[in-house]
């Protein structure tokens, strides 16, 4: 199988950009009461308790209700798409992860008025989360529109690294999806030079429509909106967990 400490990549180093991949803002406006009392009542109850170091989560049994597998989305924002396929796809457990205390909230309104219970919430950088989950434990992967750091000398912050990708390949099993959308144009092809040479994953287009569509089922994001309204055109890039180690 492929271990953990073999995804040390030629352009970190094994410095701290393997280690956290986190530089957005916490926290946006003040929390209303409200919001507070939520976060303060119902996270506690959804929040993924990591294990101790070298040891890893039971990804299923997180979950209340039985679930056939397992999804993890990296960064959700508002969380409209994590709750549109939670309520799409009750049997499949859902772990979302964002640091960003009000985009947690936001979902954490939907999951109560839904009453979604295949959810669980990690409110911290998805590294820490990804390095806790055993190999070949989740069937699909989400990383949609990721903070591009348009600039030269701040790229380095992106999310999608050699070592990121070779973690989300670890935890996909066989047969998993990696799904990636951006607008950012330079952005998806740095995601597709990676990709290219992480040997686990491979990218399943064959035609233009196939990233140029979205996914089968897609609900949007709140930012994906935002980049159409100013004419932006997203990608939709899909990537099979190939091989078997
Ligand atoms: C541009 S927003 C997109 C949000 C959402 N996916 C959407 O499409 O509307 C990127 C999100 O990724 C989150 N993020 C950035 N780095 C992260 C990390 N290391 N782990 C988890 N989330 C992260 C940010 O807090 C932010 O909410």
């Amino acid at each position: 199988m492929m271990g953990r400490d073999d995804s040390v990549p030629p352009e970190t180093g094994g410095t701290a950009e393997t280690e956290r991949a986190f530089y957005g803002r916490r926290k946006g406006k003040r929390l209303r009461p409200g919001q507070e009392q939520r976060l303060e009542g119902a996270l506690p109850h959804l929040r993924v308790a990591l294990p101790e170091r070298g040891e890893f989560l039971d990804p299923p049994s997180l979950f209340p209700v039985p679930v056939d597998e397992v999804w993890l989305e990296i960064g959700f924002g508002g969380g409209e798409h994590l709750a549109a396929q939670a309520e799409a796809h009750p049997r499949t457990g859902i772990i979302g992860c964002e640091p960003f205390v009000n985009g947690v909230v936001k979902l954490l309104r939907a999951v109560d008025e839904r009453a979604l219970r295949s959810v669980r919430v990690w409110d911290e950088d998805a590294t820490a989360l990804l390095a806790a989950l055993p190999d070949a434990s989740l069937a699909r992967v989400y990383l949609l529109y990721p903070d591009p750091w348009p600039k030269r000398r701040q790229r380095k912050r992106r999310f999608v690294s050699d070592a990121s990708l070779t973690e989300i390949a670890r935890v996909l099993r066989p047969g998993g999806h990696f799904r990636f959308a951006s607008d950012i144009d330079d952005y998806v092809g740095w995601t597709l030079v990676r990709a290219a040479r992480c040997p686990h994953l491979r990218w399943t287009a064959e035609h233009a429509d196939d990233w140029r569509r979205p996914f089968p089922g897609w609900p949007g994001t709140r930012y994906e909106a935002k980049a159409l309204a100013a004419g932006r055109l997203p990608s939709y890039l899909t990537f099979e967990r190939v091989g078997a180690d």
